[in-house]
């Protein structure tokens, strides 16, 4: 099937790699030129595993292509993907501007009946909008061709977004009519083999299911992160509580990890996103209020307990930090709770040592050089002569490392551990002071 994808961001290009992998004839826009060029020398700009291989393979047999050429790409696809960035306004609304030029773009040039589908993550009533944008340039230009229009959020998970394609735990259609639907089915039918995984449902429905799935995720864990606060107070051990409540399968295991914060490019702005579509109809959504809220405290308890534990002062202190990127496995330091607790710690007149196994770039991009921020080769680098460690992002070799060569790099042997990666009796047994997010139990001792 012939496949355009507008915007060939994260979202956009592993949705473009899997469909051509999966035997599609895919054009990818992108109006920035140097990033099409890249990905015509078969350069991936974003860190994603396995999305370098299934791209240049792809490209090289030629069901890749890449253009900045709009005319092109709409002539192509039958289905025509937007896939393109909704960055938060001001007041935390999508900004739909690119969505909609798009979708402009689509009623400019279209020839032949297409499927529009909006892949990007829009406030409900956005497809409408987008028709009518669609109508509006096909009216400008006296044509009356039919097209279609589908709202199929996607939900990748940065670092298992690939997986999260090939496999995915549903596929969402929301649709007004019959033959979009079964077109849907026939393009995900690689995608859907073992049983039916498509959920078809009215398009206001589907908009709303992904920011509804995301606010469920983002409120599971400022629960868990309130609960910790709590814990800690009361000298319980919030690990302890998550572990007896996941027994529980109505709960469940899943995203009750108490943290230094939920950072990325989704939760933040789909949680703001949806609290203020729920202003717009008239509606106040506290809970959603308080899920933000609390995430943004979450984010400043570490350099709290850091600055309570130096007696108030930090100038002149360094701390080594390790994991920048807002999760392991990813590049990706968008809405990082280690950018708060770093810029905190420089508020404060303190220097940071910092390590990251896939951000340094990205944390040199955001911050330019420094004389406050000393990026370094590896983790054993970051602690040399710090006054303490501040664990950010649970990145797998930050689970098991030399600790006695840390305890003996370090000033003073001290932990601030934001992810609860190191038992706490064992840390102590090897003779840190350990601060691990809701662990009253070491406080105590
Ligand atoms: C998320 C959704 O999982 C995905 O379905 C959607 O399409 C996009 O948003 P992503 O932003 O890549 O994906 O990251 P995710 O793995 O969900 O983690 C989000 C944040 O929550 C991270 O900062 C992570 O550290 C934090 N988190 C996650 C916790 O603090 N505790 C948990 O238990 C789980």
């Amino acid at each position: 099937m012939k496949v355009t994808i507008f915007g060939s961001g994260y979202v956009g290009l592993v949705t473009g790699a899997c469909f051509a992998d999966a035997g599609n004839d895919v054009v990818c826009v992108d109006i920035n030129a140097e990033r099409v060029e890249q990905l015509q020398r078969g350069e991936v700009p974003i860190y994603e595993p396995g999305l370098d291989d299934m791209v240049s393979f792809n490209h090289d047999e030629g069901r890749l292509r890449f253009t900045t050429d709009p005319a092109e790409g709409v002539r192509h696809g039958l289905f025509q993907f937007i896939a393109v960035g909704t960055p938060a306004d001001e007041d935390g609304s999508a900004d739909l501007q690119h969505v909609l030029s798009v979708a402009r773009t689509i009623g400019d040039h279209m020839d032949d009946y297409r499927v529009v589908v909006g892949k990007s993550t829009v406030p409900v009533g956005t497809a409408d909008r987008v028709r009518a944008a669609v109508a509006e340039q096909l009216a400008a230009r006296g044509e009356r061709i039919e097209f279609d229009v589908v709202s199929n959020p996607e939900f990748l998970k940065e670092g298992a977004a690939i997986e999260d394609f090939v496999k995915p735990e549903r596929i969402i259609v929301g649709t007004d009519n019959p033959r979009t639907g079964e077109l849907m089915k026939a393009l995900y039918a690689p995608f859907n083999r073992s049983h039916d995984r498509l959920i078809t449902m009215d398009i206001r429905s589907a908009e709303l299911t992904k920011y509804a799935s995301n606010a469920m995720l983002a409120t599971k864990i400022s629960f868990m992160n309130e609960l910790s606060n709590m814990a800690e107070r009361l000298g319980a051990d919030v690990e302890q509580i998550r572990l007896g409540m996941g027994s529980d399968p109505r709960i469940g295991y899943h995203f009750i990890y108490p943290g230094c914060g939920y950072g990325g490019s989704c939760f933040p702005k789909d949680v703001q996103a949806l609290t203020r579509t729920g202003h717009d109809y008239g509606y106040r959504p506290e809970l959603l209020e308080a899920v933000e809220s609390v995430n943004r405290r979450q984010k400043q308890v570490l350099a709290e307990r850091i600055r309570e534990h130096f007696g108030g002062d930090l100038g002149g202190r360094t701390f080594a930090l390790w994991g920048l990127a807002f999760k392991p496995n990813t590049d990706d330091m968008r809405e990082a709770p280690s950018r708060v607790i770093m810029e905190a710690l420089w508020e404060a007149g303190a220097a940071v040592q910092a390590y990251d196994p896939e951000a340094m770039d990205e944390a040199e991009r955001i911050y330019g050089r420094r004389d406050d921020l000393q990026l370094c080769d590896n983790l054993y680098d970051a602690v040399e002569d710090a006054d303490a460690l501040v664990v950010c992002t649970e990145w797998q070799v930050f689970r098991s490392p030399d600790f006695e060569r840390i305890r003996d790099a370090l000033r003073y042997p001290v932990v601030f551990d934001g992810r609860n990666v190191y038992p706490p009796a064992m840390m102590e047994a090897l003779g840190f002071t350990y601060y691990g997010m809701g662990r009253g139990e070491s406080i105590r001792r």
